[in-house]
């Protein structure tokens, strides 16, 4: 007998992750979903050139497909869901089951019949029928590395976590024991791009108190608590499928810093969904130089499906002045050439342009535009915001070493 894991998009049967034994699995799309031409899209990872779907995929060892491993936590946060649910971190299947029945965008995956993994099915030796005899299991999951959770708006101001960590509309970034004030750092961040003209999401500085149903094995903590509403759920509890640029490119989690570019993201952003997405791709990329975000990797970009078949660009999430925390003067990617934000200039925006085929002059002018709006944002808006010193002297670095920012 082989375990066979289910996937839906939606209310959707879209394939099955069949375990092979030996660790390996193999994912195959069903008939129906192949062969409907209005189907919901999983993933542009899975277009071909000629628009068709990609229907055959190698199985894999230990680990699943990258589409399906970008759907599965990072690090702390990782490590922390895999603990609970009784699953060895590395044994992507099992995790996968363990999880899937509240994931980034509209994603569902568990047994056709309702199983839960078996205890200790992922070689959790020393986990083994914990997650069962206690109900500590969690069964949702987000990515990324901080340790964060799905949560539900509280009768009064508050956020509620339930039981199981799922069901939520918002997501809750607890304080971070590493860097101190990370949490005040992004959601000035977030203001600022707001008030700048970018999409972002309504967002909240709560305090731990706010937060009702907080797990108490999540080791001490102290600070503030950033929330977001989330993009991908409705208030009535209805999925909106997204993807993030890594599961777009095919590549795995620890690839988000490599193998890809800002030109590469723009291109298909581009291709996608035309002037409007271009156009907040290019305000969100002037505005994490000046901020100095070291961190807009693969996975801090993502791509929304509103109808359920076409790409529009998700709206912000994730922008912190990083450059606070650790000095380090280089983009999360490359735009074209450069990975310094100090190469930032309107000589790389043509190169992009060229080289991903983008309208030169609307780029160029959109820069300008974020360049000034920014300044005008920075200089009269920043005041009450719970920036503190390190966070503004970034800034002000940048403002003056972004050769961008000089126009
Ligand atoms: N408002 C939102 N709506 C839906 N999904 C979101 C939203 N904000 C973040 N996400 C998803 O949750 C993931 C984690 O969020 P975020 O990037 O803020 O966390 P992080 O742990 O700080 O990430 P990193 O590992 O990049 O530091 C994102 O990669 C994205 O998939
Ligand atoms: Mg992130």
């Amino acid at each position: 007998m082989f375990d066979v894991l289910e996937v839906r998009l939606g209310d959707r049967t879209v394939g099955a992750i069949t375990a092979l034994g030996g660790d390996r699995s193999i994912f195959t799309f069903d008939d129906g979903y192949a062969e409907d031409s209005q189907r919901p899209t999983l993933s542009l990872s899975f277009k071909s050139q000629t628009g068709g779907l990609i229907r055959e995929h190698n199985s894999t060892q230990t680990r699943l497909l990258p589409f399906f491993s970008n759907l599965l936590p990072e690090g702390r946060l990782r490590a922390y869901l895999a603990e609970r649910a009784g699953v060895k971190t590395s044994r992507e299947f099992f995790l996968l089951w363990a999880l899937g029945a509240d994931l980034p965008g509209s994603v569902w995956v568990g047994s056709a019949d309702g199983e839960k993994p078996p205890p200790g099915a992922g070689g959790a030796e020393e986990a083994v029928g914990q997650a069962s005899k206690t109900s500590r299991a969690f069964r949702f999951s987000l990515a990324g590395v901080q340790l964060k959770f799905s949560a539900l708006a509280a009768p009064k101001k508050g956020l509620t976590i339930s039981v199981h960590g799922d069901g939520g509309d918002w997501i809750v970034k607890l304080p971070s024991a590493q860097y101190a004030g990370v949490s005040e750092n992004e959601f000035s961040m977030m203001s600022l791009a707001r008030a700048v003209g970018i999409d972002v999401p309504e967002i909240k500085l709560l305090s731990l108190d706010d937060i009702e149903g907080l797990p108490t094995d999540v080791g001490r903590l102290d600070g503030g608590v950033f929330a977001i509403k989330r993009f991908d759920r409705l208030e009535t509890g209805e999925r909106i499928h997204m993807e993030d640029f890594a599961q777009v490119f095919g590549l795995y989690p620890e690839d988000k810093y490599e193998k890809a570019s800002y030109r590469s993201i723009a291109g298909v952003i581009w291709r996608e969904t035309g002037e409007a997405g271009l156009v907040e791709f290019v305000r969100r990329l002037v505005f994490n130089a000046l901020i100095g975000n070291a961190d807009m990797h693969l996975k801090n970009w993502s791509l929304l499906y509103r109808d359920g078949v076409n790409a529009t660009l998700a709206p912000a999430y994730d922008f912190v002045a990083t450059q606070a925390y650790i000095p380090d003067d280089k983009a999360a990617l490359k735009v074209v050439r450069s990975k310094r934000w100090a190469d930032l200039s309107r000589d790389e925006l043509v190169a992009m342009s060229r080289k991903a085929g983008l309208p030169e002059e609307l780029v160029l002018r959109t820069a300008a535009e974020t360049v000034a709006a920014f300044r005008e944002v920075w200089s009269n808006q920043r005041i009450g915001l719970p920036l503190d010193q390190a966070a503004t002297d970034v800034v002000e670095t940048q403002l003056k070493i972004v050769p961008l920012a000089q126009i």
